[in-house]
């Protein structure tokens, strides 16, 4: 089983921004988590960061017949990019959102969310805990299709 984790803009930043809003574990922290994550429950995962909306729409369409589910944290093109939205549905792979923050209780420009209602699922305000349990719950999803 393969899983793409993508993360936007700034998510490379985490440990640095706003430590109030999104926590002291660093980028580095989560990029080791993943990888635990994937040993512990024997997945491939792959993972990808981009502050370019064009990049995350290209590994998008390049996850199509290449990987089983996406994970992602959009970040703020989560509020903005139709592009996203549509490279996903697109591809059509089970998705998971994820943010670190609790963002439907944050500013209302966050209150709009192109990914929300294509996503089979969303993990907010749960840290970089929250990849994990995006992560498990995408892996009993896909196991359940088989
Ligand atoms: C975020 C929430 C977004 O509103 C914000 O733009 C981010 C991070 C989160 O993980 O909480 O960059 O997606």
């Amino acid at each position: 089983m393969k899983i793409l984790v993508i993360n936007g803009p700034n998510i490379n930043m985490l440990g640095i921004r706003e430590i109030d809003i999104y926590g002291k574990e660093t980028y580095e922290n989560l990029l080791q988590s993943l990888h635990t994550i994937g040993l512990e429950e024997n997945i491939e995962i792959e993972h990808f960061q981009s502050n370019h909306e064009g990049n995350i729409v290209d590994i998008i369409q390049k996850s199509y017949n290449n990987v089983d589910g996406i994970v992602i944290n959009p970040a703020a093109y989560t509020h903005t990019s139709i592009a996203t939205l549509d490279a996903l549905k697109a591809v059509n792979l089970p998705t998971v959102e994820v943010h670190i923050s609790k963002v439907s209780k944050r500013e209302d420009f966050r209150q709009t969310n192109f990914i929300r209602d294509f996503a089979i699922k969303s993990y907010e305000g749960y840290g970089i805990d929250g990849y994990k349990k995006a992560i498990i719950y995408l892996k009993k999803y896909l196991e359940e299709q088989v």
